[in-house]
């Protein structure tokens, strides 16, 4: 199925077909699961760091977290293994191997462990010669190591592109890798990191990556603050005519990581993390400590109504519909003609600021008709009842703070 987009221009509704995600069946709505590399990084101490290296025992015990604490029933799925779990070398027929004293038991086990569990185990790679953290590349072995991958039972793989060699190569390892998975005949979910390399180098061809990617980044890591989220939301917005009509089901853009439940966000920010990674259509891959994260943190991040914008079947991104006197106000067609909105306040001094939200505002196609029925998701919920042609809510949005509502 196409997946369709509006953008508000010049007072206009334009509506525009978008372009088909890779059509591997996988990742109809964005994908959602944990991923270690915000929180965890590239610690491989483990006799200095036993519970907080990168070793089989911090996978299994998130995924035993996963499945015991309402993390997989709130579609939380995938559990995702990020750079440094690799031995140094190859093996002697050239297959990757696990670091052998890390993961002890290999991949193939881990995946079992994982998967008895209810979840998928995701993976990491890299298109060039070697990781970004120095283990050994992809380059010149993508179809053994996507059988390697399929042997074992991995369900997604992360594709980074350090040390790639020039442009050529870089494209054509991406597109090699999608063919490879694809052969094994493998469910794979294919996360690239093409256009986040290439961007500097060419004009990305965004319809050329949706046909060979479930998901890509096109930006910097993200790190463990609001400035980090700041950076991450203006590229996007700026952005937004290239990414918007580039995402469908079957590929999304890929903003990074959520890193709620961490040390760097105040709660008004975790707020904005997570209802604008739902209205963008963001893979929802947390990047935290399920062993030690705070009850509020939790609760934000399994709001179920606010999943359900993320996850919405039209698979629309949301974009920018407004900048003014320091608020951003942001849409999201959904299935049904409803709408996601959202309002940031960026005025980070003093407290709540009212901004005037009127029916106008909005895509003009509003389904609701005379009668549309407001609902405030986040930061807490409230019912605003429903209202005919002219409405104005008077919303109180804190600084850095989100105001989340769904438009019936
Ligand atoms: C890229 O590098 C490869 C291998 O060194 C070389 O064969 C190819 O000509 C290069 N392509 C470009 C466009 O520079
Ligand atoms: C491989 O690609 C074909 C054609 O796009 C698709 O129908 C099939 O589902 C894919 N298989 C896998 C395992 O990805
Ligand atoms: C972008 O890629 C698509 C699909 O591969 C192709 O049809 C199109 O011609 C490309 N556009 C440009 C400008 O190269």
């Amino acid at each position: 199925m196409l997946g369709v987009w509006w953008l508000l221009a010049a007072g206009a509704v334009l509506w525009v077909p978008g372009v088909p995600g890779l059509s591997n069946g996988l990742a109809r709505t964005p994908p959602m699961g944990w991923l270690h590399w915000e929180r965890f990084m590239c610690e491989t101490d483990c006799e200095k760091n036993p519970s907080n290296c990168i070793s089989e025992q911090l996978f299994m015990q998130m995924a035993d977290l996963m499945a015991a604490e309402g993390w997989l029933k709130a579609g939380y799925k995938y559990l995702c293994i990020d750079d440094c779990w690799l031995a140094t070398k190859r093996d002697a027929n050239n297959r990757l191997k696990a670091d052998p004293t890390r993961f002890p038991g290999g991949i193939k086990k881990l995946a079992d462990y994982v998967h008895a569990r209810g979840l998928l185990l995701g993976i990491y790679q890299d298109v060039g010669t070697k990781t970004c953290a120095g283990y050994p590349g992809s380059q010149g072995f993508y179809e053994l190591d996507a059988q390697t991958f399929a042997d074992w039972g991995i369900d997604l793989l992360k594709f980074d592109g350090c040390n790639y060699g020039n442009l050529t190569m870089l494209e054509d390892g991406y597109r090699r890798m999608s063919i490879a998975l694809n052969r094994t005949g493998r469910n794979i979910v294919y996360s690239c990191e093409w256009p986040f390399y290439a961007r500097r180098l060419t004009k990305v061809n965004y319809t050329e990556v949706a046909e060979y990617c479930n998901s890509w980044r096109n930006f910097d890591d993200i790190e463990d603050s609001w400035t980090s989220l700041k950076t991450v939301i203006d590229f996007t917005s700026a952005l937004q005519d290239q990414l918007v009509p580039a995402a469908g089901p079957g590929g999304w853009n890929d903003p990074d990581m959520l890193v709620i439940g961490n040390f760097g966000l105040s709660w008004n920010q975790e707020v904005t993390q997570m209802a604008l990674w739902s209205i963008m259509a963001a893979p929802l891959l947390m990047s935290n400590d399920l062993r030690d994260i705070h009850p509020r943190s939790r609760e934000l991040l399994q709001n179920q109504e606010v999943i359900a914008v993320n996850q919405d079947p039209l698979g629309v991104q949301g974009y920018r519909v407004l900048k003014v006197d320091s608020f951003e106000l942001w849409e999201k067609p959904l299935a049904g003609g409803s709408l996601a909105v959202s309002v940031t306040n960026r005025q980070e001094i003093g407290g709540a600021r009212q901004f005037h939200l009127s029916r106008g505002m909005l895509w003009k196609g509003l389904a609701c008709g005379d009668k549309c029925c407001l609902t405030q998701l986040l930061p807490t919920r409230y019912e605003y009842g429903c209202f005919n042609e002219t409405f104005i809510l008077q919303l109180p949005v804190n600084p850095s703070g989100t105001v989340l509502l769904r438009v019936e």
